[in-house]
């Protein structure tokens, strides 16, 4: 396993690769949703390139940028187990020398869900996704469905840039008792842990709803509230029962959809989703 953190080192290293190369942008801070791409990546291609790099252009003033949880020495282990070919741990001040000034915009799919509060959140993702792939050029790329916007909007740069990347949406993986893994969990004290359980739960209890015939899109909602109010310390942000691309909020009567929320639990932000009705 080779690690680069300079692009004149990432350019050597990638002059080395064989092709096709699957390549994973993570922040770090690494547990097994990462791997799983890691692992979708490897079993495709003939090299997995995975870059950590914590974004500071994705992060609102404001947010966890600073507390931002690192831990590198576990994260190579992780990857060189993995058999992951390339590390690149690009610096901030390589990323974004003194007057940086170009960034790449998403318009319509980064208004809703997330963007609605987080409105800056998805010209940073974009701007340094596009910047990764520029470097890497890899031939595949691989993202999480936990981030479900994130996957749709990336999906609608690669068409609208043509990129000639293709890009893989691998399924959430999530603790034995529904959490999905994120790296934020490990800001939850015990109490809040167990209560963080309500986003699953509240998703699950639609999904019933769903399968038994429930398919008003504000009923749908309405489910997921009702189980996560039970939580005494959760407050929700939003819950969504959007169209599965283009991400619109439906009304009525729903054949697919995706649902998503965001929760606060204490002063932790939690998201999570499931799609009902969507195939594959
Ligand atoms: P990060 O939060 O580190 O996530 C890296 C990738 O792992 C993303 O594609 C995310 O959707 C995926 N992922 C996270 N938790 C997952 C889970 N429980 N199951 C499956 N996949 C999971 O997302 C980012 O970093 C950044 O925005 C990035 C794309 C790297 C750009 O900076």
């Amino acid at each position: 396993m080779r690690t680069a953190v300079t692009f004149q080192e990432l350019n050597e290293a990638l002059d080395e690769l064989n092709r096709p190369v699957g390549f994973v942008p993570t922040m770090g801070c690494l547990h097994e949703g990462h791997l799983s791409l890691v692992r979708a990546a490897k079993e495709q291609n003939e090299s997995v390139v995975v870059s950590i790099f914590i974004n500071p252009t994705q992060f609102a003033q404001g947010e966890d940028l600073e507390n931002y949880p690192k831990d590198i020495d576990c994260d190579l282990e992780l990857l060189e187990e993995e058999g992951t070919d390339l590390i690149w741990m690009p610096s901030s001040g390589d990323m974004y020398p003194e007057g940086y000034q170009t960034y790449v915009d998403v318009n319509d799919l980064t208004g809703f869900l997330e963007g609605r509060f987080r409105p800056t959140h998805f010209r940073g993702v974009t701007t340094v996704v596009a910047k990764l792939f520029n470097t890497l050029r890899p031939e595949r790329a691989y993202f999480g469905q936990k981030d479900a916007q994130q996957a749709a909007v990336i999906k609608q740069m690669v068409r609208d840039l043509n990129y000639p990347i293709e890009i893989v949406i691998c399924p959430i993986v999530r603790e034995n008792d529904g959490l999905a893994m994120s790296s934020r969990n490990s800001y939850l004290t015990d109490t809040e842990r167990k209560a963080a359980l309500c986003l699953s739960r509240g998703l699950n209890a639609a999904q019933k709803a769903y399968l038994e015939g429930e398919n008003d899109a504000d009923n749908l909602r309405k489910v997921v509230r009702t189980e996560i109010e039970r939580e005494k310390i959760a407050r929700v942000q939003y819950i969504s029962c959007a169209h599965p691309d283009t991400l619109e909020e439906l009304n009525g009567d729903v054949v697919s959809c995706l649902l998503s929320l965001s929760v606060f639990i204490g002063s932790t932000r939690l998201i999570d989703n499931i799609q009902l009705g969507v195939e594959g």
